[in-house]
């Protein structure tokens, strides 16, 4: 991920941008900046590049584990942040670098690019507009992120608690996650299952979870195991519903359920409806299979440091799809609905017992 946010600021996609300087622990990794970066500078020690350089901002891309020093470096030497998600695997690394970012002057956020789709943007405005009414369920499906055995095998950090801190819901499906709690809030807690299917793998790459809101429930899978899997967001309201495909959204609207229900006089009841579609918008498509999602996140990232504008997710919101994430994990291991915001303590033992029998 690293060298794509490289390679587009070095070959001018980010207007107003240079990239100054790289830095990586691996010199094999690092000498490969060359071919697109020439006339960045190249550094194998953060604190030396954050000394050196007089830099506007930086971006994290490493292991997951790494995030949480190398952000609290950058805002101790007062460089904005742009940290890959997850922020970090824990909610309690996460909370730690937002009491660094905390009063620093320090921009810091996490790249849910997700937040870019013009279709969960369009379905956040629609949901905060009221025009929908309440909220009554949420059901996201997320099964077509296919990864094989081959992508488990290629880096040694991947799939693991010891390197990654969990499985696909670590790594692939925090960004639904996200979306799923910036559009319709946090849950008050979860329930769930999960099983790793079919891989050599120690961590889950299936999950099954239900979710309490305030006032209504909802269900959330994920699997990275599947072929021809879908991802489909629904949420159904009073007024109306979003059906959230990979490429297009359905809003349909019709009259409150709650009148239809108040007045009618038959067993069943009936609304006329209108709907139509949002596209994801054929232009947008383009750019992202050619340079990436991420560019809308790093143009986001500039405008905040310009003062024009915030991030995708300021850190301070990075801890709630983590709240998610590390529920999941503590409710598939016992057995029990988990109450957010999760125990630290609990989540900390878990981890350390995750990562021992995995090591064994
Ligand atoms: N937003 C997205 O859509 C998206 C997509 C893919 C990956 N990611 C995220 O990007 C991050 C990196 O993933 P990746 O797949 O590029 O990993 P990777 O293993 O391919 O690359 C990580 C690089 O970080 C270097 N590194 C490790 N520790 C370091 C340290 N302390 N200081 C400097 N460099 C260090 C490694 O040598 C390696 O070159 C992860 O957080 C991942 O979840 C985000």
């Amino acid at each position: 991920m690293g060298s794509r946010h490289a390679r587009n600021i070095a070959r001018g996609r980010l207007f107003g941008v240079r990239l100054a300087a790289v830095c990586d622990i691996d010199a094999v990794a690092l000498a490969r900046t060359k071919k697109y970066a020439p006339k960045a500078k190249r550094y194998m020690d953060l604190d030396i590049m954050l000394k050196c350089e007089h830099l506007d901002g930086v971006i994290i891309a490493t292991p997951h584990y790494a995030h949480a020093e190398i952000a609290k470096k950058c805002i101790a030497y007062g460089v904005n942040t742009l940290i890959e998600k997850p922020a970090s695997p824990t909610v309690e690394m996460v909370q730690d670098i937002a009491t660094c970012a905390k009063g620093s002057g320090v921009k810091v956020g996490v790249s849910y690019n997700q937040r870019s789709n013009r279709m969960y943007k369009r379905a956040k405005k629609l949901l905060e507009s009221g025009k929908l009414g309440e909220i009554q369920r949420v059901d996201f499906i997320i099964t077509n992120w296919y990864r094989s055995q081959a992508y488990y095998d290629q880096g040694g950090w991947r799939a693991s608690y010891v390197g990654e801190g969990g499985g696909c819901l670590m790594n692939q499906c925090i960004h639904q996650l996200d979306i799923l709690q910036w559009l319709v809030g946090m849950p008050k807690s979860v329930y769930a299952a999960t099983r790793t299917v079919d891989r050599r793998i120690t961590v889950e790459n299936d999950v099954t979870a239900t979710m309490r809101f305030e006032g209504f429930d909802g269900a959330f899978a994920a699997s990275t195991h599947e072929l021809s899997g879908i991802n489909r967001l629904e949420i159904a309201c009073d007024k109306g519903r979003l059906v959230i495909g990979p490429l297009s959204m359905k809003v349909i609207r019709h009259k409150s359920q709650k009148e239809v229900n108040a007045t009618t006089k038959h067993g069943y009841g009936f609304a006329t409806s209108w709907s139509y579609r949002v596209g994801y918008g054929f232009f947008r498509l383009l750019s992202d299979i050619f340079f990436g999602q991420q560019l809308r996140s790093l143009k986001a990232f500039r405008n905040a440091i310009n003062g024009k504008g915030d991030m995708l997710a300021d850190i301070s919101e990075g801890e709630r799809a983590m709240q998610i994430i590390n529920g999941i994990y503590l409710s598939a291991d016992s057995g029990e609905e988990v109450a957010l915001p999760i125990d630290n303590e609990k989540y900390a033992e878990y981890l350390e017992r995750k990562k021992a029998e995995e090591k064994k």
